[in-house]
C-alpha cells in the first residue's frame, strides 16, 4: 500500500475513511466531516472489539474502529487494527483510503508515532502471490492511503516521515519477499543476485563469493553443510560506507535456503517451512537497504553465508570432524545443527573486520521457539549495555527481544572428546548451547545473537499479519542503529 502522511488532506475524493478511536476519547477526530454524526448514531465507544461502517457523502464510507483504552495502546495492537483496515479495504475494493490515527503511542512523540504507523500501514496489505496464477481479485488496483497522524509536526516533517517510513517498509518487504520465495527459486545463487540487485539500486558495494573463493578462505563449516547439495554455496558481503560514519556494525545472517536436516533428516511434517531458514540472511539485506535509504551515518557490513542442507552420498555426516575457517575443529553429532556451522565461519570473517558491534540473525533453534513462541526473538549476548540497547530498540518498534543466557556454565553441553567442540548440545537448553557455539567464533567487544526462529515467519495468518515471512530484524535493527547515533 502506498502511504503518504498528511495532516490536512481533501477527504471528498476518498473512497473510505477509517478512524481509529480510543475508548472514552472518541472526540479526537471530530474535525473530520461525518465523524461526529457517525459516532453518535452508532453509539460508538471505542472498545477494542468495536467497529462500524456507515455510508457517507464526503468520503463514500466511514469506518470507526475501536482501539480500547488509550493508556494500553501498543504497536502490536495498532498493527492488528491496520491489518483489519487493509483486509476491509481489499474486500470492499477501495482504491483510495484515509486513516485517522489521532493519538501518540506510549512515550513516543507525534513524529515517531506517525513513522511507525505509516510503515506498518504500508505493509498491512502485503500478500505474497507471484505464483497464484488465477487471481481472484484481478481487477484490484493498488490501494493508495493517506495517513492522518496525531498533531505535533509540520508539513516538512511529514515529508521526511513519509520517506523514512517508506525506506523501512521497503526493507521489510524485501525480507518478506525473499523469505516467502520457495526454496527452488531462492537458492544461494539467487540470494547473491538479490543482494547484488539491492546493492546496485543503493549504489553500494556487494561481493559475492562462489565455491572456489570459499574454499580458498577455508570456510570449512559452510563447505561441510554444502557437501550434500547440488547448489553452489555463496558467501556475500554488502558494504554500506557513508562518509560521515560514526561506527561500524557488522550484520551477519544465516542463509540456509532449505533445511531438510541433512543426514539427520527432519520429519516430513512442516518440513516445507524450512524454506524460511534463510530469513536471517534476508533480514541482513533488508536492513542494509533500509539503513542506506535512510542515509544513517553508520558503516554497515552485511555478511551472509548461504547453502541448502540436504542429504546425499557426499553429504557431511555425524561423526565427521570439520575444521572451521578460524582453525577450530567441530565434531558433527547432528547435521541438522547446520546453521551454527555456516555462522561460525561468517562470525569469524566478521570478527576479522574489527567492527564496533556484530549482530547476527538466524532461525537457529526449535528450542528458542519452544521457549518464546512467536511473540519474541531470543537475544543472546554477554554485553549488558548492548542487550539493554537492543531490547529498548525492539520495544520502541514493537519487535520484542527476550534475553536468554549464554553463560559459559552451559559449555559442557557442547564439549567433545574428539574435537574442540560438538555441533549440538542436545535438546535441553538448545538455544543457549547454540549461542555458546557461535560465541566460540566471535572476537568482538560487542556481539549479540538474535534467534529469530519463532518470529521470522508466521505459521498461520494472525491478527497482525499474513501467513509467511514477517520481516523480523529490520525494524529493531534500524531503531538500534539510530540509538547509536543519539
Ligand atoms: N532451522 C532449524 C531451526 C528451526 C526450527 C527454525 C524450527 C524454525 C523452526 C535449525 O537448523 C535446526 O534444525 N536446529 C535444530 C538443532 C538441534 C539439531 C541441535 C533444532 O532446533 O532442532
Ligand atoms: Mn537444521
Ligand atoms: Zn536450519
Amino acid at each position: 500500500m502506498q502511504v503518504v502522511v498528511n495532516r490536512e488532506p481533501k477527504l471528498s475524493k476518498i473512497d473510505h475513511l477509517f478512524v481509529l478511536l480510543a475508548e472514552g476519547e472518541t472526540g479526537a477526530a471530530n474535525e473530520y466531516e461525518g465523524v461526529v454524526d457517525a459516532i453518535k448514531r452508532a453509539k460508538f465507544s471505542g472498545r477494542s472489539d468495536e467497529s462500524i461502517t456507515i455510508l457517507a457523502d464526503g468520503p463514500r464510507k466511514i469506518t470507526l474502529l475501536g482501539l480500547g483504552k488509550r493508556d494500553a495502546l501498543t504497536i502490536r495492537g495498532v498493527r492488528a487494527s491496520l491489518y483489519a483496515i487493509a483486509k476491509t479495504a481489499k474486500k470492499q475494493r477501495d482504491a483510495s483510503i484515509a486513516v485517522v490515527f489521532p493519538y501518540i503511542i506510549g512515550k513516543r512523540d507525534a513524529a515517531e508515532t506517525a513513522r511507525i504507523v505509516a510503515d506498518h500501514l504500508s505493509q498491512s496489505d502485503y500478500k505474497y502471490d507471484p505464483y497464484i496464477t488465477v487471481k481472484k481479485d484481478q481487477k484490484q488496483s493498488k490501494i493508495s492511503a493517506i495517513l492522518i497522524p496525531p498533531p505535533g509536526f509540520d508539513n516538512k516533517t511529514a515529508k521526511t516521515i513519509d520517506s523514512e517510513a517508506r525506506a523501512i517498509a521497503e526493507g521489510v518487504q524485501i525480507v518478506r519477499d525473499m523469505g516467502n520465495s520457495p526454496g527452488n527459486v531462492m537458492t544461494p545463487t539467487k540470494i547473491g543476485e538479490r543482494a547484488q540487485e539491492v546493492a546496485s539500486e543503493l549504489g553500494i558495494k556487494c561481493t559475492v563469493y562462489g565455491r572456489r573463493e570459499i574454499e580458498r578462505m577455508k570456510m570449512g563449516g559452510l563447505l561441510a553443510v554444502n557437501r550434500g547439495s547440488a547448489e553452489e554455496p555463496r558467501f556475500i558481503v554488502l558494504e554500506y560506507s557513508p562518509k560521515r560514519a560514526k561506527q561500524h556494525v557488522a550484520l551477519v545472517g544465516k542463509g540456509i535456503t532449505f533445511d531438510s536436516g541433512g543426514i539427520s533428516i527432519k520429519p516430513a511434517e512442516k518440513m516445507e517451512e524450512m524454506k524460511f531458514d534463510m530469513c536471517g540472511a534476508a533480514a541482513v539485506v533488508g536492513t542494509v537497504y533500509a539503513a542506506a535509504k535512510l542515509g544513517l551515518p553508520v558503516k554497515l557490513t552485511g555478511i551472509i553465508a548461504s547453502t541448502d542442507n540436504l542429504p546425499s552420498g557426499s553429504a557431511y555426516k555425524p561423526g565427521d570432524i570439520i575444521t572451521m575457517m578460524s582453525g577450530k575443529t567441530v565434531e558433527i553429532v547432528n547435521t541438522d545443527a547446520e546453521g551454527r556451522m555456516i555462522l561460525g565461519d561468517a562470525l569469524h570473517y566478521a570478527s576479522q573486520l574489527k567492527p564496533d558491534h556484530i549482530l547476527d540473525y538466524a532461525t537457529l533453534t526449535g528450542a528458542c521457539v519452544v521457549a518464546l513462541g512467536s511473540e519474541a526473538a531470543g537475544l543472546f549476548t554477554p554485553h549488558d549495555e548492548l542487550a539493554q540497547k537492543l531490547i529498548e530498540a525492539g520495544e520502541s518498534v514493537g519487535e520484542r527481544l527476550w534475553r536468554l543466557p549464554e553463560w559459559d556454565d552451559y559449555k559442557e553441553l557442547i564439549r567433545s572428546e574428539w574435537a574442540d567442540m560438538k555441533n549440538s548440545g542436545g535438546r535441553w537448553g538448545g538455544a543457549t548451547s547454540a549461542a555458546l557455539f557461535l560465541k566460540e567464533f566471535v572476537d568482538c567487544p560487542s556481539w549479540a545473537h538474535l534467534d529469530i526462529a519463532g518470529t521470522a515467519y508466521a505459521e498461520h495468518e494472525n491478527a497482525r499479519e499474513a501467513k509467511g515471512a514477517t520481516g523480523a530484524g529490520v525494524r529493531v535493527t534500524i531503531a538500534f542503529l539510530e540509538s547509536l547515533l543519539r
